[in-house]
């Protein structure tokens, strides 16, 4: 192995990843005091969270009644029963103040005529415990909200002295022997150099792992990194199979069309022009949680009432809206539509095509994003000196299926959630911890490993290889014979990591050996997700198994959990937490209002 010099720098916290929740993280450590550094492989307003367009969800009430146990009952009903009640708790209540920080903060969200936050409906969200009419929850500016919220955030993390190091790659966690996340090793990408960031708390705030697929609406930059970390510090990945396809991906493009759009009173139609969501779901019709919507998106193409010459995608609409009101409240997408589907949206339908867009799955956190090692004596055993936020964690609030607009208000109730935290049990006077040399070498020796790995198959060609599986075989509807095949597929493809080819030894601006890093983070994700989706015997949330179809409580409503030796994974599980924070006496939801049953729109 070459030998590597690195730079070491000490701070009480390290973020890893500038999106919302590593923005939120960064600002509330930096606000109480702690030594804070983030760390970003992009420019932080580059992060993916800058294509947010349709919202951040919060029962402000500023638009009709609501209530904070409304917006949890939804986000139950949403996970199909799989998320932790705690934590849906926590995101539901916490929501409202977290939405008027951002506001304070300068978040330049859309008014009403009153002055209040503008907020639109989006499927899912409800009034009176999903007995209601839909509800308009979601806090919008025009549909570039999570860029608004992104710029803010940074301009207040800088404000507050909070350290930036951009276009740093993480290459890996730095562990005790005793498994106390010490810190994390860093690539610096324009110069070459190694850093390394020794922390009392490292936060992963890394997104999720859209790239893994074929077709996604997630920027080339999700590519699971901090699940790959974990993997490899011998930590669990868990609900790995549950992939959100958001119904409006733009056929042939993949990129965004919000929900938004249907919250504004857009609508589908087949190629017969039927409006085919009023069969399906004949209370809130277009406007049903995106997994439902898929589903049916999916049936109508398979069935024969696809649009188009090939009849493979569907029509969305909104050239019956005001054009004042596309301008108003939907620019982002009138732009969108134009330049990658050549529409002019007040004129034409969209053609749209379900698309992988979220990973309900990732890292597994309690609520206050400490990230967990569970163990069969202690289901929820915290992993001391790590946290995971945003997409990137599993709290897990989104359970088998995350409603549109509930990942803005993840970011930001979860970011602010783990600054508490850090703030509670960091102690700035401490001395930060001795590096264990050992898991220093390990990282050096895998960088080097790839940086000059000289095998057969070119990284580009096994990435592809991987997405093309993932695409065809962990699908919106699954069957036993698409998944054992794409275990037995994805075995194949992760073997090839051994075999890699890469061609440029370089240090400064390698982006061949960055994609070869970001494959090798891609792949414990990709295959965490297959192998557990293949285990899973019955259909929940976005997970569709067409030999299953019911949702099995009694055998199934359990998180499942992937630990890896190398890239070969190990499958358990842990309970679903079903008690509130709260009583019922003290204010809380009454569990009687949120227990499980058939879950129709
Ligand atoms: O449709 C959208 O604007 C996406 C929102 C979300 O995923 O929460």
């Amino acid at each position: 192995m070459a030998a590597y010099e690195y730079e070491t720098h000490e701070y009480d916290v390290v973020v890893v990843g500038a999106g919302g929740a590593g923005l939120r993280a960064t600002l509330g450590m930096a606000e109480q005091g702690l030594r804070t550094a983030c760390v970003t492989k992009v420019f932080p307003t580059r992060s993916h969270t800058v294509a947010a367009q349709g919202g951040i969800a919060a029962s402000l009430s500023n638009m009709g009644p609501d209530h904070w146990q409304w917006h949890m009952y939804d986000t139950v009903k949403g996970s199909d029963w799989l998320g932790d009640t705690d934590a849906m708790e926590y995101l539901a209540r916490e929501a409202p103040k977290a939405v008027y920080e951002l506001e304070h903060y300068g978040v330049p969200f859309s008014r009403t005529e009153e002055g209040k936050i503008y907020q639109r409906p989006f499927g899912g969200h409800t009034t009176e415990f999903g007995e209601g009419p839909p509800v308009q929850r979601t806090c919008a500016a025009a549909d570039r909200t999570g860029h608004a919220i992104l710029h803010t955030l940074y301009g207040q993390s800088l404000k507050q002295q909070a350290e930036f190091y951009i276009e740093y790659f993480a290459i890996d966690l730095i562990m005790s022997d005793d498994g106390v996340c010490q810190g994390v090793l860093c690539w610096k990408l324009d110069d070459g150099t190694l850093h390394m960031f020794s922390a009392k708390m490292v936060v992963l705030a890394t997104g999720g792992y859209g790239r893994a697929y074929f077709s996604a609406t997630s920027a080339h930059t999700c590519t699971g990194d901090g699940g790959g970390m974990v993997a490899r510090a011998g930590l669990p990945l868990q609900d790995m199979e549950f992939v959100q396809f958001h119904p409006t991906g733009i056929y042939g493009a993949g990129c965004l069309i919000t929900e938004g759009a249907r919250g504004e009173g857009g609508y589908l139609t087949n190629a017969e022009g039927e409006r085919f969501m009023e069969r399906y779901a004949p209370t809130y019709k277009d406007l049903a949680s995106r997994d439902v919507v898929s589903r049916c998106m999916t049936m109508e193409i398979r069935e024969g009432r696809g649009v188009g010459d090939q009849g493979d995608h569907i029509h969305l609409h909104l050239n019956h809206l005001p054009p004042e009101t596309l301008a108003e409240r939907l620019p982002g997408i009138s732009e969108s539509a134009r330049i990658f589907a050549g529409v002019d949206l007040t004129k034409e339908p969209i053609p749209v095509l379900p698309t992988v867009h979220y990973n309900m799955g990732g890292i597994p956190t309690n609520y206050w994003g400490e990230v967990l090692s569970p163990t069969s004596d202690d289901p929820d055993r915290v992993s001391p000196g790590l946290m995971a936020v945003g997409e990137a964690g599993c709290a897990s609030v989104h359970g088998a299926n995350r409603l549109g607009s509930n990942s803005l208000i993840d970011l930001v109730v979860f970011g602010r959630a783990a600054a508490i935290r850090a703030g509670q049990i960091i102690d700035p006077e401490m001395a930060n911890p001795t590096l264990n040399e050992r898991s220093v070498e390990m990282a050096l020796a895998r960088f080097d490993g790839l940086r000059h790995a000289r095998g057969q198959v070119p990284t580009a060609e096994l990435r592809l290889e991987m997405q093309k599986t993932m695409q065809d075989d962990a699908a919106v509807f699954r069957t036993d014979e698409t998944l054992s095949q794409g275990v037995k597929k994805m075995e194949g493809v992760a073997d090839k990591l051994d075999d890699l080819q890469v061609s440029d030894t370089s240090l400064v601006w390698n982006s061949d050996l960055m994609e070869t890093l970001e494959l090798a983070n891609l792949m414990p994700n990709a295959v965490a997700t297959i192998v557990s989706a293949e285990a899973r015997k019955e259909s929940r949330g976005a997970h569709a198994h067409e030999d299953y179809p019911d949702r099995d409580d009694e055998n199934w409503r359990k998180h499942s959990l992937t630990w890896f030796k190398g890239i070969k994974p190990k499958l358990d599980y842990r309970g679903v937490h079903t008690d509130p924070l709260t009583s019922h006496n003290e204010g809380g939801i009454d569990l009687k209002k949120i227990a499980p049953k058939a879950r129709v729109y």
